[in-house]
């Protein structure tokens, strides 16, 4: 599956290193939230749901932790191990948060507020979401009686 990340330009100097983030520039979207994990108890897994329309960028800005995506027929897992690297997540992802390191700070970008009815938390009620993206973005059924190309 396809997965774009981000390695973020780090401004370093003898002093150390600074990464800026700024909307619709290194970050692909309006930035109108951002939260962060810690703290996150040994074997804990998050996450386990999608999103209707949020997209995020994921940045273990400490430590490290794995990210496993899945969008219905693929999945593959993301290691972020760096504060330089982000990974883009689209909305009709389903996501896991796994394998934080003890000193792991998991922050997230979001384009939209919290909003409890954005999420898919029911994997599969997920699938069927991702089944019928085509009906929902108004994508032409073909007409059997024309056939296809008709
Ligand atoms: P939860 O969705 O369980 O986190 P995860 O997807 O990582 O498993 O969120 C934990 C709690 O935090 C839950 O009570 C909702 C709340 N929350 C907010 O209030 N605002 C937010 O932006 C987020 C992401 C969660």
């Amino acid at each position: 599956m396809e997965i774009t990340t981000f390695d973020f330009e780090e401004h370093g100097d003898e002093r150390g290193i600074l990464i800026a983030l700024e909307e619709n520039r290194n970050i692909p979207f309006t930035i109108r939230r951002c939260y962060f994990m810690y703290n996150t108890q040994p074997g804990i897994s998050r996450g386990f749901h999608a999103h209707k329309t949020l997209k995020q960028v994921l940045i273990c800005v400490r430590g490290s932790c794995k990210i496993s995506l899945d969008n219905g027929t693929e999945k593959a897992t993301v290691v972020l191990d760096r504060p330089n690297r982000g990974l883009y997540l689209s909305s009709d992802i389903w996501r896991v948060m796994h394998d934080f390191s003890d000193d792991a700070v998991l922050m997230v970008l979001a384009d939209q507020l919290y909003d409890e009815s954005d999420y898919i938390r029911d994997y599969g009620a997920f699938l069927s979401w991702v089944a019928e993206r085509g009906k929902r973005e108004g994508v032409p059924e073909e007409d059997p009686e024309k056939g296809i190309g008709g």
